[in-house]
Order: structure tokens, then sequence, then C-alpha cells
């Protein structure tokens, strides 16, 4: 079975990138296993303490190195990514001994797909720049994305809800990503 590991993009308790996640998940069902990456110990990128890696930095690698795919869902903060979505890929990016850049990162190659909900722009240029950084990293981007617009119920009562055509959308995401790791 293919093991997909999501990235949720926001810390917060009742995040709806992470409600967004779960809808995929089930979308998914039992046609793979899913894991979420716990990333909360994972510290700045510092040139001082890159080798040997930080104990929670083996732990991101081996978790990316053991997935064959990952699955972003990120909210979009002042037209970006979050500082910490930058922050776990600036990681991963990095080779995993002291000067040998012949060897591929763990990121290299890496099967991504992209989500994200937002205000009305639906996270368009969070993705934007998140697949050029990535790009960057030579992951794979895949497509299509799945940009979501909050509800007016989302930013008054914290209640996502989405719509039929978001729904489908997602759907449209979750069939091409289950076909792109086959
Ligand atoms: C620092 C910051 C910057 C933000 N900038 C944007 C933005 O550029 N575009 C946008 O759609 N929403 C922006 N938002 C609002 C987020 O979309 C909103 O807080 C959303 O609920 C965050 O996702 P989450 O629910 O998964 O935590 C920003 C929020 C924060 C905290």
């Amino acid at each position: 079975m293919k093991r997909i590991l999501f990235i949720v993009g926001s810390l917060r308790e009742g995040s709806f990138n992470r409600q967004l996640a779960r809808e995929a998940e089930k979308m998914i069902g039992t046609r793979a296993e899913v894991t979420y990456l716990d990333y909360r110990d994972i510290p700045v990128i510092n040139q001082d303490i890159e080798f040997p890696e930080p104990e929670a930095v083996a732990g991101l690698r081996a978790a990316v190195r053991e997935a064959d795919a990952l699955w972003v869902f990120t909210p979009e903060y002042n037209f970006s990514y979050p500082g910490h979505v930058k922050n776990l890929f600036d990681w991963l990016s990095r080779p995993l001994v002291a000067g040998d850049y012949e060897t591929p990162t763990v990121i290299n190659g890496k099967r991504i797909a992209l989500s994200g909900a937002g205000g009305k722009m639906t996270t368009a240029k969070c993705r934007e720049k998140l697949t050029e950084l990535l790009t960057f990293m030579k992951a794979d981007v895949m497509e299509p994305q799945t940009g979501i617009v909050l509800n007016v119920e989302a930013w008054t009562e914290g209640r996502m809800i989405l719509s039929e055509e978001q729904k489908d959308s997602l759907k449209k995401q979750v069939e091409a990503f289950m076909k792109y790791i086959s």
C-alpha cells in the first residue's frame, strides 16, 4: 500500500487546512496509508547545528523518505507560505553530510500535491510561491491543486463548510493524486 505523508501548514488547533486534510483523507479511504507530519519540534534552520542533524530533523527526513508522496495543506500568510513551512523545506533541501552536494537530498524528486484554504484569493499566491520553492528544490509538484475560499461561517464561527463544487474539486485532486502515485 502506498504511503502518503500529509503536512498541514497551520499549527493552530482548529485549523481549516487540517479540516481540509481530513476531508481528503476520507476521500482516499483505504486506498493508501495516510500519516500526518508532526513538526512542532523542528528547530529554526541554523547552519551551526546542521551536522550532525538534530534528532527532530532526522525524524522529519525519515518520515519524508519513507513516504511515496507528500500532500501539503497550507494557509496563505501575507500572499505567501507560512514561515514554518519554509523552515521545514529548508531543512529538507540540505545535504546529509557537510559539503556533499552530489547525493540527492530527501526532497529531490519527491512527489507533492498542494492544497489550501483561505480568503477570496483561494491561497493562489501561497501555492504559486510554494510551487516555485519546491520546484527549485527539484521536487515534483502535481497538478491540479485545490484552492478553497472559506465560507463566512468559518470566519465568524470557526466552522468550515465545503460547497458541493469545492468537494468536487478536492475529489478530482484526490483521484489525480491516486493515479500520480500509483
Ligand atoms: C500572519 C497571517 C497572514 C495572513 N495572510 C493571509 C493572506 O495573505 N491570504 C489569506 O487568504 N489569508 C490570510 N490570513 C488568514 C488565514 O487565511 C486564516 O487565518 C486561516 O484560517 C488560516 O488557516 P488555518 O485555519 O488552517 O490556520 C493570514 C493569517 C495570518 C495569521
